[in-house]
């Protein structure tokens, strides 16, 4: 028995940004709080152009343009007092990952009438339903515009920085509106990096414990994308081809977002959060650098599987599992992705800090091989200094 259940609306397509008014409308809302990152996104022709015609429409709107990379509890919480201050009642997440991330907390945090801080890494689960959310992505990536997660960063009283995934049925935005041209301002290493991400997402979903015959319908037609497309859309903007690989990467983020809310993720995303938290590296650069090494460990649990992973992305058939570690860790090379943590300047010092925050990774149970503690230790040690092709 299985389920599937992704209740997302999502409009696709270039230019398909003047939808998100009338939609928003349609949902009664009066008042959106607008949540951005501190950096471009806000100055972008797109946010604007989203503003005049929330003007245009008669609907008031505030900006709380806060966010940083992986937001901390206390950014989720101001932007909650904004909302209410304000007295909005639907919300919209304008960025990449952190701006739709938070803007998840500060509705649910809203609906609850009390601290994300309490949900996060605590166990507590959310039972009240949000105000309307809506996520505009501007990168392609985590593809939370369609997902039951959202990844906070705590900081304990020790000054310990962890990353947490929260997971609720009431994260699923309501409307998500992923309009290609949004993304043609990504300078190539934003590209590569989010598009490895949204790569880990439908690798790791597809050979998840959990996965269903829905999930990996998802995850096969992202890595298809993932492997015609990538390249292309790495070398940035003003060439022809690059326009329709953009689109193919907005849809490849995307589906591999409905895929890992049901199918969840794996030991890569076990890693990549602790070292984002600890070191700063970007999430999809950890997840790029990870991903060939833990997919080797998986070889003889999922080789299968894996062999499949590198038919949809080559569009080669009789491949390998060892011939698609391969084939992800040449993609990974060819846009610039560094091919061990050294290499990323991840210093040594966190090794046990990442190793301890890793084995009580909370998905930890959907790998398909149960990696023991040693397991994981040596697995660290080949993607500090090793090389998958050895
Ligand atoms: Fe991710």
């Amino acid at each position: 028995m299985y389920e599937f259940y992704a209740p997302t609306k999502i409009i696709f397509g270039e230019g398909c940004l003047s939808e998100t008014i009338p939609q928003i409308k349609k949902m009664g809302a009066t008042c959106a709080l607008l949540v951005t990152g501190r950096s471009s996104t806000a100055s972008s022709a797109g946010f604007k152009s989203l503003c005049k015609e929330l003007d245009a429409g008669g609907l008031r709107w505030a900006h709380f343009a806060e966010v940083s990379a992986d937001p901390e509890t206390t950014i989720v919480d101001r932007g909650a007092e904004i909302f209410r201050a304000k007295g909005c009642d639907a919300i919209i997440g304008f960025g990449g990952g952190s701006p739709i991330d938070c803007a998840k907390g500060i509705a649910a945090s809203v609906a609850e009438g009390r601290s994300i801080r309490d949900f996060v890494g605590t166990g507590l689960a959310f039972s009240a339903p949000v105000s309307p959310l809506v996520a505009i992505p501007t990168t392609a990536g985590t593809g939370t515009e369609v997902t039951n997660a959202a990844v906070f960063t705590v900081v304990d009283e020790n000054g310990h920085r962890s990353k947490k995934g929260t997971s609720s049925q009431f994260y699923f935005p309501r409307l998500a509106v992923v309009d290609p041209l949004l993304h043609a301002s990504m300078p190539p290493s934003l590209t590569a990096a989010t598009g490895m991400d949204a790569l880990t997402h439908a690798v790791e979903a597809y050979v998840s414990r959990f996965h269903t015959p829905l999930s990996d319908m998802y995850c096969l037609e992202a890595i298809r994308r993932i492997g015609r497309s990538l390249r292309t859309a790495c070398r940035g903007s003003g060439i022809d081809a690059v326009a329709g690989a953009r689109s193919d990467m907005a849809m490849a983020a995307t589906l591999a977002g409905v895929a890992l809310s049901q199918a969840g993720l794996g030991m890569v995303h076990g890693f990549a959060h602790p070292i984002g938290a600890m070191t700063g590296l970007a999430h999809g650069l950890a997840n790029a650098i990870l991903l060939p090494f833990v997919m080797n460990a998986l070889i003889p649990d999922a080789g299968e599987r894996l062999s499949s992973i590198g038919q949809a992305l080559t569009g080669k058939s009789g491949i390998s599992a060892k011939e698609s570690v391969r084939a992800i860790a040449r993609l990974g090379r060819d846009i610039g992705i560094p091919e061990n943590l050294e290499a990323a300047g991840v210093p040594e010092t966190y090794f046990e800090n990442i190793l301890t925050d890793a084995l009580s990774y909370r998905r930890r149970k959907a790998s398909p091989h149960a990696f023991t503690d040693a397991e994981l230790r040596a697995l660290l040690e080949r993607m500090y200094g090793g090389n998958v092709e050895a």
